[in-house]
């Protein structure tokens, strides 16, 4: 326990190191009530047993959105919670449904997810974003009972076309009901704020998250509520929280980073969580950090190179001394950026690296370690982390290969949702094949390379070119598609498609534009091509596949490689 202590953000720096060899998880553990009572549920331990302890009057969410500004305490957390879990109930969500969410940040959407955790439901946040086919598929696929969206993303959900969706919950005031239409409001405010937490098992599902992979429609990646052991101490080690920190992750909870850290990890770790709506924009973010005194920050790359790129003008306009911590996610961590950072706040950005898969932080720079900036930093205590070659070797020092995770570890997803064969495809025996490659140097830190696939991140969001090519391909005038990541300085990556029309079809700006609009409207605006570019035929295999490796080949102006299996 006295070493537990000292990994629990006391900046011990000697005993750090030291630590984190001897950690088991099987101490963080210790921590949580269920050790003691053995009755397991996030939401308790991120709620309730603050709201029933010191912590009670503790502010524990602030929202803004530039407007509506609210502020809710552990207490009201529990009140609150507790009333979306009995609307949830009362339209009849019990233990493992799963109930999907999908609305524009509000307190309301953080109420409801706790509250569906609290009946042991399984939450499928949905980011406002996604369009009606992005929106039927995971639907569709994870047989979803309950939406809980608003009226403007209503036109969205294809309830025809969703044979297991039971009730749709609407967010807003006078709504019409319908069908399966139902005012959320109207229940809510007639429900009752005292709720019997639904206990589940540790390896129970939580939560599904939809991403990406090079092939096929999204995964549902799903975690079980054990995860919250490891959302715990990365909060602790990583985010460094402390009782006095005012906390903001500028995630949405539609991604993982916006559920594991915009929700588990600071609620775990009793700290006062800022949640920001709308779009963003510099001088706004800037204005929340003075406006709330931020203090421990998480972000990505592209949005520090979107307020880099804003200027001093905008920076200096606000008082952003409260800062203490800013941390980064997603994507590669340019060295300007950390300069950005050292020169603008005099703080060095420590970068973090982890996937949805992952469920929480995996490989990190915390503050208590000496930083080399340019890697994500080291495995964390209880995580092992290693690079193999194909064969599934380790790799010494210095040579590039494919990042991989000695499993187990506690967040770690269970399921890749109704496909295990996907699932098992991630595990190389006892290791998890992460898909990025990297190296490790002589000091154990990691430095990405790139992903080993075509997955691609564009502006800290993860696009599988597959889903892309497949709406393209649903256009009138689309014959075949191929879609890759193109490198941008802004967004890390843009996508850009190469496409063959079919006959009658002649290249415009106006089919481009009307092309980009059709993937906007059917997945979301983050998923459509930024550039498109015609081609008579495009580069496939015997077997008839796009290869994408010959398509970035051409784009970079690089070797296109073995073309054996191309069609002439
Ligand atoms: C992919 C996972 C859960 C975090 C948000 C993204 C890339 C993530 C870093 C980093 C370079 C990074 C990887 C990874 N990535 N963090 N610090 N440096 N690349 O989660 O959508 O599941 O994407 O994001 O390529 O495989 P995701």
């Amino acid at each position: 326990m006295e070493k537990l202590k000292a990994l629990s953000g006391e900046h011990q720096l000697s005993s750090y190191e030291e630590a984190c060899q001897s950690f088991e998880w099987t101490q963080a553990e210790a921590l949580f009530s269920w050790n003691l009572t053995g009755n397991v549920n996030m939401a308790y331990e991120a709620i309730d047993r603050h709201a029933e302890g010191e912590l009670a009057t503790k502010l524990a969410l602030l929202y803004f959105d530039g407007e509506r500004e609210e502020r809710y305490t552990y207490v009201d957390m529990k009140r609150e919670s507790n009333r979306s879990g009995n609307v949830l109930k009362s339209v009849g969500v019990e233990k493992g449904d799963r109930v999907f969410i999908f609305m524009p940040r509000s307190p309301e959407l953080y109420f409801i997810l706790l509250g569906a955790l609290k009946l042991g439901a399984i939450v499928g946040p949905l980011f406002e974003a996604f369009m009606e086919q992005a929106v039927h598929d995971r639907l569709l696929d994870s047989e979803a009972k309950v939406i809980v969206t608003t009226e403007a993303l209503l036109p969205r959900i294809p309830v025809d076309q969703l044979p297991h969706l039971e009730t749709i919950l609407i967010v807003g005031d006078g709504v019409e009901e319908s069908g399966k239409i139902i005012d959320y409001r109207k229940l809510a405010s007639d429900a009752s704020t005292d709720l019997d937490i639904t206990w589940v098992d540790r390896e129970d599902g939580m939560i599904l998250h939809y991403t990406s992979g090079s092939t096929g429609k999204p995964k549902g990646v799903l975690h079980v509520h054990n995860a919250m052991v490891q959302h715990l101490m990365t909060g602790k080690w990583v985010l460094d929280l402390q009782p006095d920190d005012i906390y903001w992750c500028t995630a949405d909870p539609g991604w993982v980073t916006g559920t594991s850290y915009g929700i588990f990890a600071p609620f775990l770790n009793g700290a006062t969580n800022v949640i920001v709506g709308g779009r963003f924009n510099p001088e706004f973010w800037y204005s929340v950090i003075e406006r709330f005194g931020v203090t421990v920050w998480y972000s990505a790359p592209t949005a520090f190179r979107m307020l880099m790129g804003a200027g001093e003008e905008a920076f200096e306009k606000y008082d952003l001394s409260s800062l203490r911590h800013i941390l980064s996610v997603g994507e590669p961590l340019n060295p300007e950026v950390i300069r950005w950072g050292n020169e603008s706040f005099g703080l060095r950005i420590h970068d973090t690296w982890w996937m949805t898969e992952t469920g929480a932080m995996m490989i990190c720079n915390y503050p208590t370690m000496d930083i080399k900036p340019g890697s994500m930093g080291k495995a964390i205590p209880g995580c092992e982390a290693a690079i193999l070659d194909d064969r599934g070797q380790p790799l010494p020092p210095h040579r590039m290969g494919n990042l991989a995770l000695k499993t187990p570890w506690p967040s770690m997803m269970r399921k890749i949702w109704k496909n295990d064969a996907k699932y098992e495809s991630y595990f190389w025996g006892d290791w998890y094949v992460s898909g990025d490659s990297a190296y490790m140097d002589e000091d154990g830190y990691f430095w990405f390379q790139g992903r080993v696939d075509d997955v691609i991140m564009t502006a800290g969001e993860r696009v599988g070119p597959f889903e892309v090519e497949s709406r393209l391909v649903e256009h009138p005038a689309v014959a075949e598609a191929g879609v890759i990541g193109k490198p941008d300085p802004v967004r890390g990556e843009i996508i850009k498609a190469f496409i063959a029309l079919r006959k009658g079809y002649e290249p415009s700006d106006e089919l481009k534009a009307e092309i980009q609009k059709f993937v906007k409207e059917g997945l979301a605006a983050h998923a459509a091509p930024r550039e498109i570019e015609f081609k008579d035929k495009l580069p496939k295999t015997r077997s008839g596949k796009i290869m994408r490796r010959v398509l970035k080949a051409w784009e970079l102006n690089l070797e296109t490689g073995d073309l054996s299996t191309m069609e002439d």
